[in-house]
């Protein structure tokens, strides 16, 4: 029997994760299976339970149960407690060990497949929901000289730059290089350019723009949607003024890949599988 994973979410039928994942596992020849499982809405403990009673080794999580997820987890790492969410777990001994590999990814993508270094340069990350939170404290690691957190409920947008500040300010914060985190509103943007700027809002998901300054990217800047599988009004925007643009698809195979690696200890290669999935 080879080892059973799968991703939980709902809707779940269009998942790309059950295609990445069988990839890796060719690529590696490692013998597991990965299916994609709907959960009901009001069951997600009890189907993850069963899917670890029945021998599952781990498992992802997706929209709209990252914090359950959080929430059944008995240890979490660092960047899960950080983002409040979980989108891979791990059984282990009888235990639940939540992470979130969703910040690593999207950092993977920027640095390394789109060749733009993160340290030093002006990060604006729009939005303080579930998925800027899921993504903070790895960009905060790879110390961006100034990192805002942009969003239209202001107050969220300073709660997470409060904790950011906050895991800086802690003993076992590893740089003395100063990181500049700052929280402001839409308008507050006026004046400032980056190198790098986010959509972490879930406008895309409903073709909703946002009212961003004009003279937001500086040369040379990258545009980075986190939604993937269609153009948005952000990239649109971003384009018209003269951004390098990129959507989230690489950042959904570079998390998959931290998961198979904390299960697996391999690191599958990503780049042909995600030239596959923009193939198909
Ligand atoms: P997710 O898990 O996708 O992050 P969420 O936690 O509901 O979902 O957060 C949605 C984010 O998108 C929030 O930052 C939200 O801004 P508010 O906190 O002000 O609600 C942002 N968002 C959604 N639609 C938006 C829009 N049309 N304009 C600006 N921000 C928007």
């Amino acid at each position: 029997m080879p080892d059973r994973y799968a991703v939980f979410g709902n809707p779940i039928g269009h998942s790309r994760s059950p295609a990445i994942h069988a990839a890796f596992a060719r690529q590696t020849g490692q013998d597991l299976s990965y299916e994609a499982i709907l959960a009901p809405l009001d069951e997600f403990p009890a189907t993850v339970v069963r899917f670890k009673a029945e021998g599952g080794r781990g498992a992802n999580v997706t929209v709209p149960f990252k914090f359950e997820a959080f929430l059944l987890a008995n240890e979490h790492s660092d960047r899960a407690a950080m983002a409040r969410a979980v989108n891979t777990l791990s059984f282990e001994n009888g235990r639940i060990v939540g992470d979130n590999t969703d910040g690593v990814g999207l950092v993977r993508d920027i640095r390394d497949n789109l060749d733009t270094p993160i340290a030093g340069r002006r990060v604006l990350v729009l939005g303080a929901g579930g998925a800027a939170f899921g993504v903070l404290l790895p960009l905060l690691i790879e110390l961006p000289s100034r990192l805002v957190i942009s969003n239209r409920t202001i107050v969220k947008a300073e709660e997470a730059a409060t904790i950011l500040s906050g895991i800086i300010g802690r003993a076992d914060w590893r740089s003395d290089k100063p990181v500049e985190v700052v929280a402001k509103s839409f308008d507050d943007l006026v004046g400032e350019s980056f190198d790098i700027v986010i959509n972490a809002t879930s406008a895309s998901l409903k073709g909703e723009s946002l009212p961003l300054p004009a003279d937001l990217f500086a040369d040379g800047a990258l545009a980075y949607d986190m939604m993937y599988g269609r153009d948005t009004p952000f990239l649109a925007f971003a384009r018209r003024h003269g951004a390098r643009c990129a959507d989230g698809l690489g950042m959904l195979v570079e998390q998959a890949a931290e998961a198979f690696f904390l299960w697996r200890g391999i690191r599958p290669e990503t780049a042909p599988v995600i030239a596959m999935l923009r193939g198909a």
